[in-house]
């Protein structure tokens, strides 16, 4: 098999890549090691920062999401028994963010490619990439039990960041960065209504954060923190429901409608930067080369911002003979990446409670958050990165 661009993970990554390429005439093959069923299956965040919805229009997969999408126009934060609302197009010259599940994303990008006839080969097995460093990068695997190769101009690697592509640098090339924090999330999906339609609320109480997110209008999503110990099983639906109301305002926590659990797990908070983002003829885009942690909901709009960047790249190779999109690619992403680093840090700090703070940490935390209730200049910053900022 020959591919122009061999693209390693279904994952909104891979396959906003392979829409984006292949809108641009540019032949793409895509490789999971898991099935199709199992990639939808997988509960992440759900906030589209404009240049994602722009990115996913472009790419010819906007339909759904404009019909069904939920524009926010504000952005809340509850703290000290208050909740207190920013409004997010008056403080960005009329920029909104979208309520849309990655699921969903991920199943409208499925439907196109798979309407499209591009190939997608699921359930790849014992995935291996060879001679990065030379002009014909091979992608091996195996699939129902028969080996194949598919020879390539370049690879992308989208494969999350367990996947095999980043693994497959030298050690000694990259340098990594990272920092873990004390506590985790717990999510749980419920189909009862949002209790708060037209914004996200991040709350930060005494006994830790949580956060009310939405589905639809019908299909809440909510989090609270925990210690990073915590197992699923210790978090009933009673438990999750009475921690979640008696860490927001009380008109907030009296109007949470509660239901039954259809999905909840535990995720770590982490952040994570791997540099470079090329080796050879292999690029990382995605999770493969970063991770943010959830508040703020960056990961997925990261992703998309990356991989708009790498199909420009191969655009430019393929279209105009230039290679500086492609020599560039890894600067200019990086660059990106490490303000949304920096924004989805910040947030992270400032609304969790930190086991290990002592008593200065949190005066220092709740004069940022006075400061920025107070502060328009503040409230602007806090505007402009959570709608997107520029690549
Ligand atoms: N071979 C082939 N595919 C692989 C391999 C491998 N060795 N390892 C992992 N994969 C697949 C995974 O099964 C997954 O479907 O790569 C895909 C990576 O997808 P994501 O983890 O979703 O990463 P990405 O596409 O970069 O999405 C980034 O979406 O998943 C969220 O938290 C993530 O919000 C972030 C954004
Ligand atoms: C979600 O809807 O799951 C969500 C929203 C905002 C976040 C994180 C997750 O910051």
């Amino acid at each position: 098999m020959r591919t122009q661009v061999g693209i390693i993970g279904a994952g909104p990554a891979g396959l906003l890549l392979g829409a984006l390429l292949s809108k641009a005439g540019i032949d793409n093959t895509i490789v999971e090691r898991q099935s199709g069923e199992y990639v939808l299956s997988r509960i992440r965040a759900g906030i589209l920062e404009q240049t994602t919805v722009d990115a996913l229009i472009s790419a010819g997969v906007g339909e759904r999401l404009l019909k069904e999408g939920i524009p926010h126009e504000h952005l809340s934060l509850s703290f000290a028994g208050q909740l207190h609302t920013i409004d997010l197009p008056k403080l960005t010259g009329g920029k909104t963010v979208t309520a849309y599940g990655q699921t969903e994303v991920t199943k409208d990008l499925m439907d196109h490619r798979l309407a499209a006839g591009r190939q997608t080969v699921y359930e790849a097995k014992d995935v291996s990439l060879h001679d990065l460093t030379t002009a014909k990068p091979r992608i091996r695997f195996t699939k129902d039990g028969t080996e194949h190769e598919i020879e390539c101009d370049f690879i992308a690697g989208c494969d999350g960041f367990h996947g095999v592509s980043r693994q497959s640098i030298p050690k000694e090339k990259l340098q990594e960065f990272s920092r873990e924090y004390p506590f985790g999330w717990v999510g749980v999906l419920a189909d009862v209504p949002p209790v708060s339609p037209h914004a996200v609320i991040y709350g930060n109480s005494p006994d830790g954060f949580s956060l009310c997110s939405m589905r639809s209008m019908t299909r809440s999503r909510y989090y609270v923190q925990c210690p990073i110990t915590d197992k699923v099983e210790d978090w009933s639906d009673a438990r999750f429901w009475d921690v979640l109301r008696s860490r927001l305002p009380a008109e907030t926590a009296n109007a949470i409608i509660t239901g039954p659990s259809i999905e909840k797990s535990i995720a770590p908070l982490r952040s994570y930067v791997s540099e470079p983002m090329r080796w050879g003829q292999l690029f990382l885009a995605g999770d493969a080369a970063h991770i943010v942690p959830p508040t703020g909901a960056k990961g997925l709009n990261l992703a998309a911002s990356d991989v708009s960047m790498l199909a420009q790249a191969f655009a430019q190779h393929y279209a105009e003979k230039s290679n500086e999109g492609i020599d560039g690619y890894s600067a200019r992403a990086l660059r990106k990446i490490w303000r949304v680093e920096r924004f989805s840090w910040w947030l992270t700090s400032l609304m969790h409670r930190f086991p290990d703070t002592e008593g200065f940490g949190q005066r220092v935390q709740e004069a940022e958050l006075d400061y920025l209730m107070n502060s328009v200049a503040a409230q602007t910053t806090l505007a402009e990165n959570y709608v997107g900022l520029a690549g």
